[in-house]
């Protein structure tokens, strides 16, 4: 039996449509059940498409995703795909473990340090917090006094996680660029929100005790998502914002395959073979020598944004036409490892998905 949690709107929705379409039984669970673990007893699979903006599944996702692994049920995400999600001090050193390209990232954990570094930096770099999506919590250092003022900040009352006044703006600006129902519609819930503070925002602790910078790599119009999934790439090209040097979050989006590095691509096949991840999504910018630089992973991603992509990349860089299903590689990939199962996968068609 295979449990998903029902996220509306997430990878959950083309999970339940794999299941349903091929007769694979599942049930739906509620995670944040006490007796989810009972719940459970009957179930070889669990898909938690679980969200790093929800304060609830922050507290406990990883947790009980880890137990159930250690209840031998076969979990998406599992422990190597998951625990640096939202996390990107955890990436770094990650990143840096297994050699791959990260941009050059610099974390303290006492101020004095912190200082004693912007003597010897060249501006401008990059501030981040260590978690958030979209770029909310990107900002270019452009001297050593800003950096200072972030320093101090860091280790004095520190940042909030969701500042709902800057994700406001943007949406503003986004808006103005493009009048469309989305930009309203996000424009609106944000205005709510700065009035209203959601209580699952509120109760996310301020950032502080560290500081995080990167060095800023000038000159990029976009950046390349590229996601790897079961051996299997996609991409898209993300424009920046007008006047900004952050892609992320702007909603402007190239599908064109030849607009993405295949270099990108062979980076993210290799490293997620080290990383023996279940999925990730990797940003890469260009460096002044047109090298491509890792800024971040994650285990997540909005699932529509991929479904214009043109078609995938095998683990050998060939190349697939066509429209694809990456959710159903998620689940697929599972049914595959989970034999004692024994469901019908797929008896009838041939899948989209053989070993690639
Ligand atoms: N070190 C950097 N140099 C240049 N651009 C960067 C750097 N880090 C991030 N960016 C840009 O800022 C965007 C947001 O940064 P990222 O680390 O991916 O944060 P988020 O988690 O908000 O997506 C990226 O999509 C990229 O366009
Ligand atoms: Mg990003």
């Amino acid at each position: 039996m295979v449990a998903i949690v029902d996220t509306k709107g997430r990878f959950s929705d083309r999970w339940i449509e794999y299941c349903k379409s091929r007769n694979i039984a599942y049930k739906i669970v509620n995670p944040y059940a006490n007796n989810i673990i009972e719940e459970l007893s009957e179930c070889t699979i669990f898909l938690w498409h679980w969200h790093h903006a929800d304060y609830k599944d922050q507290l406990f996702a990883r947790q009980l995703l880890y137990a159930l692994e250690q209840k031998e049920i076969s979990v998406f995400p599992d422990f190597k795909t998951m625990w640096h999600f939202d996390d990107k001090l955890g990436q770094k050193y990650l990143l840096e473990s297994i050699d791959a390209p990260l941009v050059k990232s610099y974390i303290f954990y006492s101020k004095e340090e912190a200082v004693q570094w912007t003597t010897a930096t060249r501006f401008p770099v990059v501030f981040k917090l260590r978690g958030g999506a979209g770029s909310i919590n990107v900002k270019l250092v452009h001297n050593k006094y800003q950096a200072l003022g972030l320093i101090r900040k860091a280790f004095g009352k520190g940042f909030p996680l969701y500042n709902q006044t800057a994700i406001f703006n943007d949406t503003v600006s986004q808006f103005k660029k493009a009048k469309t129902v989305k930009n309203i519609l996000r424009m609106l819930k944000w205005g709510g929100y700065v009035l209203f503070p959601p209580k699952s925002y509120r109760l996310f602790p301020k950032q502080k005790g560290y500081v995080y910078f990167q060095e800023f790599i000038p000159n990029n119009t976009f950046d390349i998502r590229i996601i790897v999934i079961d051996k299997k790439a996609f991409a898209i090209k993300r424009h920046t914002r007008k006047g900004d040097f952050r892609a992320s979050g702007s909603g402007s989006i190239s599908y064109a395959a030849k607009d993405i590095d295949i270099r990108c691509v062979q980076i993210g096949l290799e490293a997620a073979k080290k990383l023996h991840t279940q999925c990730v999504a990797y940003d890469f910018v260009f460096n002044e020598q047109n090298e491509p630089l890792i800024v971040e992973i994650s285990y997540g991603f909005t699932m529509e944004a991929y479904d214009s992509c043109e078609g995938f990349w095998d683990r050998h860089l060939n190349w697939h036409p066509g429209r694809f299903n990456p959710q159903a590689w998620i689940i697929e990939a599972l049914l595959k490892k989970n034999k004692p199962l024994n469901e019908p996968v797929s008896e009838n068609r041939p899948s989209q998905t053989q070993d690639l």
